[in-house]
């Protein structure tokens, strides 16, 4: 099967998380933006949470600068929270990716739940006032890929479903059977052409977790944050500790 020319969105949040960590201006998630746009990146992912545990607004303005230098897109992850939609408009990326979101969670843990009720008229009403104040905007919904959920999508002002892929890629470093999974968002594939939503993915993926995806054509774009982080500390260590021994032994 020939590959679909798939995006890579690169999630900087966790560059953001070891800075807060020590409450220190490094390491830059601007130049963490620069470095991933520089080296193929099709698109820099952000979360602005609610409780402010990594990206701060200021952040978010300096990393819309820096997408814009690119001419790359910025996805803005945002919970249907009255004051980050105001930061969104204030913002206005290039998408949006709605997401759940709990303060007590240690990361998305799971997409909207849009059969209740109350959460579908809430972003339902996000989405028709994000649409209405930033034009060209467009607008994914984070969600699991269930069919009455991907239906429920396509009642929304939306243009793609990011489909929750955390437990297949739990299941792929488990070493667990993941063909329910495959066959899982071939359905959502098939029913998003259908719909006309795009389908991405996001959530936990690995360069090895992405690869039964990417070999069988199932997203046009794969956001992925904390693998990445973690691989850049491995890829990386040797060569600042032999530059730091120079420093230091001359
Ligand atoms: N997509 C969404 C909607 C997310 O909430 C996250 C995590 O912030 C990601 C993608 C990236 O997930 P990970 O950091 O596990 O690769």
């Amino acid at each position: 099967m020939e590959k679909i020319n798939a995006r890579l969105g690169v999630n900087i949040d966790h560059v953001a998380t070891l800075r807060q960590a020590r409450g220190e201006s490094y390491p830059s998630v601007v130049e963490a933006a620069n470095i991933c746009l520089n080296h193929g990146a099709d698109q820099i992912t952000i979360h602005l949470r609610e409780d402010r545990r990594h990206i701060q607004d200021t952040d978010v303005e300096a990393i819309r600068l820096v997408t814009k230098k690119f001419g790359k897109p910025l996805n803005f992850e945002i919970g249907v929270n009255p004051e980050i939609i105001d930061i969104a408009i204030a913002t206005a990326p290039d998408w949006i990716c709605v997401v759940p979101e709990k303060r007590e969670e240690k990361t998305t843990e799971g997409g909207l739940d849009l059969k209740n009720e109350t959460t579908f008229k809430k972003v339902q009403e996000a989405c028709a006032l994000l649409k209405s104040k930033i034009p060209g905007l467009k607008i994914s919904l984070f969600v699991e890929g269930d069919e009455e959920i991907l239906k429920l999508s396509k009642q929304i002002e939306c243009d793609a479903v990011e489909i929750h892929t955390g437990d297949f890629a739990r299941a792929h470093l488990n070493g667990e059977d993941t063909n329910p999974f495959l066959e899982q968002f071939k359905k959502s594939l098939n029913l998003c052409s259908e719909l006309g939503l795009a389908h991405h993915a996001g959530h936990g993926l690995t360069a090895e977790s992405v690869k039964p995806l990417v070999a069988e054509n199932l997203f046009v774009e794969y956001n992925i944050g904390h693998w990445i982080i973690c691989q850049a500390v491995f890829e990386g260590l040797a060569k600042v500790i032999q530059n730091l021994k120079v420093e230091i032994q001359g």
